[in-house]
């Protein structure tokens, strides 16, 4: 069996991942305003765009913005026209994220909305449906915000959330912090849905991908 490792990770990262100027930026940018480096890795963000793209995605939603990295990558998988609602609770990191999508020209592809997504969902609902949403926020908040994608993605759209994995300590037998039982219920919530035909993407920290049947 091979062992999927930093090795591997790069190897991806060197052949489909690459980061061009805006991602470099965006990392750098957020490291300069003291963002926690908390964004997802280059592979994982090349999977999210494949996924857009499979999708032919022309509306998605991220709930967690960060600096703009992952909001990019996603952006960049959607249809000409299409449109990204990303969801993040600090203003700055609001403010940094939009001057990354600026600067990546992709300032018309994706709207910033400055609020907590407990608040700010339930206001989306009406752009819907969706084709793709992404998921990468608080951990005690993964049910709700999965329970609302699956309500407002059309059938054949794609729900991804982020750190399935919660750094490997899913699988290990003796882990049992709350984050770590959290994610093992989320992904048991995911797991047992069957309007949904679900997995894990086992690159970086894990993330659960879930196409709507039903
Ligand atoms: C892991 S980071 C997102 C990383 C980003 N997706 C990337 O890879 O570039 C999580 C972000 O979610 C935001 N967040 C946490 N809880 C939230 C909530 N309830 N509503 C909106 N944003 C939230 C945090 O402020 C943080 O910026």
């Amino acid at each position: 069996m091979t062992i999927y490792n930093e090795q591997l990770s790069q190897y991806i990262t060197n052949l489909f991942a690459k980061e061009d100027p805006a991602l470099q930026r965006s990392k750098e940018e957020s490291r300069n305003y003291g963002l926690p480096g908390i964004n997802i890795q280059p592979e994982e963000g090349r999977f999210l765009q494949i996924l857009a793209s499979i999708c032919s995605a022309k509306k998605a939603v991220e709930i967690g913005t960060l600096g703009g990295y992952s909001g990019i990558w996603i952006a960049r998988g959607l249809r000409p026209g299409g449109k990204l609602y990303t969801v993040e609770r600090e203003a700055k990191h609001a403010e940094i994220a939009q001057a990354q999508f600026a600067a990546a020209g992709l300032h018309e592809k994706i709207e910033v909305k400055v609020g907590d997504a407990h608040d700010l969902l339930p206001g989306l609902r009406e752009f819907g449906p969706y084709d793709l949403v992404f998921i990468d926020a608080e951990k005690s908040g993964y049910p709700m915000y999965f329970s609302w994608a699956v309500e407002n993605i059309r059938i054949g759209g794609i729900i991804a959330a982020h750190n399935a994995f919660q750094g490997g300590k899913v699988a290990a037998p003796g882990e049992s912090d709350p984050q770590t039982t959290q994610m093992r219920n989320f992904n048991q919530l995911a797991a047992d849905d069957h309007r949904l035909l679900s997995t894990i993407y086992p690159a970086g920290d894990g993330t659960l991908v879930a196409v709507k049947l039903a």
